[in-house]
């Protein structure tokens, strides 16, 4: 049994939506193995804007280096769009991912059986589907400076940077091979090294990690291929590694290989300190507020949490049996049911995932008294 401290962050949108399920799913698993968790609320992006006065408040920052992992919802809507990029909620969520040195971004797509007809591809496309994206987080395209905007000889121009320096790479290629390790043993390399040279260096570099790692197979794919593999045949992947863009891009795409973006989970895990916990899906201003929004990608960043932060692989997994357990069942949020299918709102779906966890706990507490 242990005690640990959770920052939470809902952020703007849907965010605050979905970590308020994820929250709740935290607390049943509280009840079912008697955890403490301690929850420390704080603000970012937008909602940080308004009330703080900058889309990262200091304080926020503190609350997350204090706490033992963060659990963040998402950040922007149209209300903040023409502020001045300082003021924009996404500079909160890409400053506390330098601030925190979150440079590892896992986005796992799962098949879910009984969403086979959520997804728009073919069934034998994505059946089997097990994939995960590595994503650099605190580099490339995101970060390089020079960035903004300028005027020379009376032209206007715009500038961005893809910078990598070698040992950013090395670390991001690295944790990509020791999870393939403990996987299918495939590391696919995605880059762009026919036009890119921060490419071609990361292409190097990848081949200089596999060295310590001969039981892992290196594949090296252009990102344009890779898109396009993604829909054609999805199964061939087991580790994705890839620059910030790059994977931004492709992770999008790979979750309607599951049926939805509202079910893909990320964590951000940190070279020093603790680490974030974050639905890959935006604060979808569209249905902010209307308890239609899909809660799952946030419960199963939880579920990432419990596994990666705490090491509670057993609570880890009652979580993710729990949401299989009511997709098979047919509950479906808007964003995953067909025609026809009734539709749950966000408190639906977690009050249902909140029952599976909790039933389980009232049969196995009758199964230990009579054992
Ligand atoms: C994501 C999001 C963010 C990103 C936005 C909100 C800044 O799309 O986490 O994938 O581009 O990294
Ligand atoms: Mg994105």
């Amino acid at each position: 049994m242990g005690n640990y401290r959770i920052a939470v962050l809902p952020g703007d949108g849907i965010g605050k939506e979905v970590t308020k399920g994820a929250v709740e799913v935290l607390k049943a698993i509280e009840t079912r193995f008697g955890h403490h968790f301690e929850f420390a609320y704080g603000w970012i992006g937008g909602a940080a804007v308004d009330q703080k006065g900058t889309p990262l408040p200091e304080e926020t920052l503190a609350l997350c280096r204090e706490s033992d992992a963060v659990l963040l919802g998402a950040v922007g809507g149209p209300k903040w769009d023409q502020h001045p990029p300082h003021l924009r909620p996404e500079r909160g969520l890409l400053q506390i991912r330098k601030e925190m040195n979150l440079f590892a971004n896992l986005r796992p797509v799962k098949f879910y059986d009984s969403l086979t007809d959520s997804s728009p591809l073919k069934q034998e496309v994505i059946q089997g589907v097990d994939l995960v994206i590595v994503r650099e987080l605190t580099g490339g395209l995101y970060f390089g400076k020079p960035s903004g905007r300028m005027v020379e000889n009376g032209e206007e121009k715009a500038v961005d940077t893809l910078l990598y320096k070698k040992e950013e790479i090395k670390r991001i290629v690295k944790v990509a091979f020791e999870l393939a390790r403990k996987r299918k043993k495939k590391v696919t390399s995605v880059d762009k090294a026919n036009v890119l040279s921060s490419s071609r260096m990361w292409r190097e570099i990848a081949e200089e990690v596999a060295q310590e790692f001969p039981d892992v197979t290196l594949e090296h794919m252009l990102v344009d291929n890779a898109a396009m593999q993604l829909i054609r045949s999805p199964q061939q992947f087991d580790v994705v590694v890839t620059e910030n863009m790059f994977g931004d891009i492709l992770s999008d795409e790979a979750s309607m290989l599951t049926g939805s973006l509202g079910m893909l989970p990320s964590a951000s895990l940190s070279a020093s300190g603790p680490s974030l916990y974050e639905p890959i899906h935006g604060s979808a201003p569209d249905i902010a507020g209307q308890n239609k929004a899909n809660p799952i990608a946030a419960i199963l960043s939880a579920a990432m949490m419990l596994r990666l932060s705490f090491g509670l692989s057993k609570e880890a997994e009652a979580v993710e049996k729990a949401v299989q357990q009511v997709l098979a069942a047919g509950l479906r949020t808007a964003d995953i049911a067909q025609k026809g299918q009734r539709v749950v709102s966000t408190d639906e779906m977690v009050n249902e995932i909140k029952t599976a966890i909790l039933d389980h706990q009232t049969i196995s507490h009758i199964m230990a008294v009579y054992a």
